[in-house]
């Protein structure tokens, strides 16, 4: 009799050893996500306990938090609440027919990753250290132009092999102005429309992020011609920042050529203009270092920071040339916290 329950449950340690210990080594971690039945079988110390996994657990979309993080951490960016909420929160809603998109265009400093990385920490429990999301550097990743063919199978290799172990991943590109125009084409069959899986793998849920500042002074252009004729940027539409962010892609063929190919397909969900930053902003984000470091309140210590940052344009500075960048090292000039 006591054979008959020793038995399995030696037969359970074993496997649960197995599979908690030996097949990680080997680098297996996809098995677990397939094998479902031994996931539950071995929780609480099973993999998936320790080691992040494709479920629910690790995968948190909260469209609330990320609503609530944009409120309260994102300045000066009213196009950022506007699009992004209701384009996540209906990705993850319904089966979504293809990868969703979303290109961000602003000068530098106005927040592009960072908006990125809130994403990343509304959607994943480990934020950007999951190994659902990807961050690509074109300039670190693939630098070398004569090594294009083999950037493009690897990087193929790597969306394929991601995708086919979970279904939901995160792909930031940064940089796209210097990406070499032949790694979209890699790109491109990700994110088109399939509506159906692919060899199996399903790429709809996918998100694709695309940051670039090719059409900042474009952006720039727009906002200031409407704090010119008395508008708040609040009032500027999506619609009259697209325009030209369209006409700045084709322009630049070169930089923007990536943007072109991709709107002459149709691939692009959402254009996310990125406004430049004003001072009110900017103090904002000093204010917030400020907090960080735990500083009291100091009006006139924002004021020195603000005295080393350039703005422009000279007809009217009301825009920080470099937004919110490089604020805690402007601080440190000032302050010994
Ligand atoms: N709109 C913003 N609201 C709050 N903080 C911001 C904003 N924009 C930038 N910041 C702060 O400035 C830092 C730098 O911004 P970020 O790297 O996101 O800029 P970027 O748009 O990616 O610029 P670049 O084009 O140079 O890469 C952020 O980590 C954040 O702390
Ligand atoms: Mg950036």
């Amino acid at each position: 009799m006591k054979l008959q329950i020793i038995g399995p449950m030696m037969l359970l340690l074993v496997l649960n050893t197995i599979f908690t210990n030996i097949l990680p080594v080997i680098g297996k971690d996809y098995v677990f996500e397939k094998r479902t039945f031994w996931n539950k079988l071995i929780t609480p110390t099973s993999w998936c306990f320790r080691k992040e996994c494709c479920t629910d657990t690790y995968i948190t979309p909260n469209i609330t938090k990320l609503k609530e993080e944009f409120n309260k951490k994102v300045y000066g960016q009213p196009l950022v609440y506007e699009v992004l909420p209701k384009a996540i929160n209906a990705h993850f809603e319904n089966v979504p027919n293809k990868a969703l998109v979303l290109s961000f265009h602003g000068r530098t400093g106005g927040g592009k990753n960072f908006v990125s990385q809130i994403i990343a920490e509304s959607l994943f429990q480990k934020g950007m250290d999951s190994k659902f999301v990807h961050l690509f550097i074109p300039e670190l990743h693939f630098p070398h132009k004569h090594q294009i063919t083999r950037y493009k199978d690897q990087l193929q290799n790597w969306i394929r092999g991601n995708m086919s172990t979970c279904p939901t991943q995160l792909f930031i590109f940064d940089e796209m102005q210097s990406l070499l125009p032949e790694l979209l084409d890699v790109i491109k069959p990700f994110i088109d429309y399939y509506n159906h899986k692919i060899n199996g793998v399903d790429y709809r849920r996918a998100i694709f992020i695309f940051l670039s500042s090719t059409s900042g002074n474009n952006i720039t252009s727009v906002a200031f011609k409407a704090f010119k004729n008395g508008r708040k940027r609040e009032d500027v539409t999506l619609r009259e920042f697209e325009n030209g962010i369209r006409l700045s892609s084709y322009k630049h063929q070169g930089s923007g050529l990536w943007h072109s190919k991709l709107i002459e397909h149709h691939l692009i969900s959402h254009f996310v203009p990125f406004l430049p930053l004003e001072r009110q902003h900017v103090r904002k984000c000093i204010q917030e270092e400020m907090r960080k470091r735990g500083m009291p309140k100091c009006p006139e210590t924002e004021d020195e920071v603000l005295e080393y940052l350039n703005f422009g344009p000279d007809e009217a500075p009301i825009y920080a040339a470099k937004g919110c960048k490089n604020i805690h090292e402007k601080l440190n000039l000032v302050s010994n916290w």
